[in-house]
């Protein structure tokens, strides 16, 4: 990578925490849609990205913006089984929004939450979230973080605590402006990227839909992805046919940072696999064919090593 081409890039924000604790609700709310309303059940069960802007104002002077930073946002299930995904969310992410509500205070997922984000070594601010709730006991939520030690300035730490309600609003801002002043102080080296090179990132999801075949969301974490590139994803590979934004909108391409559905893959590429761009349909085959014999031949020997453990027992 040449330092002279890198440009900046918005951070990409995982938020996580324990289940219904309020996380899709709150992006719900940051983007102004009906996300958790529309989930079966209300539960998130696949990992969903998206886009926002936000302004940071003055607030002696709300007409004077002082930082206008654009945020990517992933969500992820608080359920137990998803713990891959959390563990998945945490690596590709730049900071970890943990979710707690006060209601129920400090729960095994926010644990494994906070665990997933240390090991990846991420940034965290905490949302202490369903502040607006009768049963709300925000300081015993406080002690039990404090106790995760995630300690926040006043108390020789460098984490940022938020309140918020993702039913009335309250705090909405504050999160943001908390995201982008992290991005803005604490991440300002690492949150570049070089627009110009081959698009390379990470699948987040694959799947098959009747209308358009396999779709992949990816996520661009270098270079620019535009229709017609061949990409390589994990052991398949295609020409990208169609690609969507966030919004379900087609679009012509997708620089770092930017969370995409794509149509075109050969088959249904797996959450985690590692994407890139390359030159020649050929090379990608190659590629893709040895990745599949490796997959099979890994899947063999798991075979066999079952068989030989059932013969000694
Ligand atoms: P999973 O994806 O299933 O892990 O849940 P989640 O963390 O995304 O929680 P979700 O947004 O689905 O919200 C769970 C429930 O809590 C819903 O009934 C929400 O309406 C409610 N809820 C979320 N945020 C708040 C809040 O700030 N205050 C109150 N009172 N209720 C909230
Ligand atoms: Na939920
Ligand atoms: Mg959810």
């Amino acid at each position: 990578v040449d330092p002279e081409k890198l440009r900046p890039r918005p951070p990409v924000v995982t938020i996580m925490g324990h289940v219904d604790h309020g996380k899709t609700s709150l992006l719900d709310k940051i983007r102004k849609s009906n996300v958790a309303a529309g989930e079966v059940g209300g539960i998130t069960q696949v990992i969903r990205a998206w886009s926002v802007t936000h302004k940071v104002l003055n607030p002696d002077d709300p007409n004077e913006e002082l930082l206008e930073k654009q945020i990517t946002f992933l969500d992820t299930p608080g359920h137990e089984a998803f713990t891959k995904m959390r563990a998945r969310g945490a690596n590709v992410t730049d900071i970890a929004v943990i979710v707690v509500a006060a209601t129920d205070g400090v729960m095994p997922q926010t644990e494994e939450a906070v665990n997933h984000a240390k090991a990846a070594d991420v940034r965290i601010i905490v949302a202490i979230n369903k502040v607006d709730a009768p049963n709300a006991n925000v300081e015993r939520t406080k002690r039990q973080l404090y106790n995760l030690n995630l300690l926040p300035d006043n108390m020789g730490g460098d984490i940022q605590f938020v309140e918020t309600s993702a039913l009335t609003g309250q705090g909405i801002d504050d999160l943001l402006t908390a995201i982008s002043l992290e991005a803005e102080f604490n991440l300002a080296d690492e949150l570049k990227a070089d627009p110009d090179r081959p698009a390379f990132g990470t699948c987040l999801e694959g799947y098959m839909t009747a209308g358009e075949g396999v779709n992949a969301t990816v996520l661009v974490q270098q270079g620019t992805l535009r229709p017609g590139d061949i990409v390589l994803c994990g052991a398949n590979y295609g020409r990208v046919r169609t690609m969507y934004n966030d919004h379900g909108v087609a679009i012509e391409e997708a620089g770092p940072s930017t969370p995409v559905r794509i149509t075109g893959l050969g088959g249904v590429p797996n959450a985690d696999d590692p994407f890139y761009a390359v030159d020649e349909l050929t090379t990608a085959a190659k590629i893709a064919e040895a990745r599949e014999k490796k997959d099979r031949e890994a899947s063999l020997n798991r075979f066999q090593a079952v068989k030989d453990l059932d013969s000694l027992t």
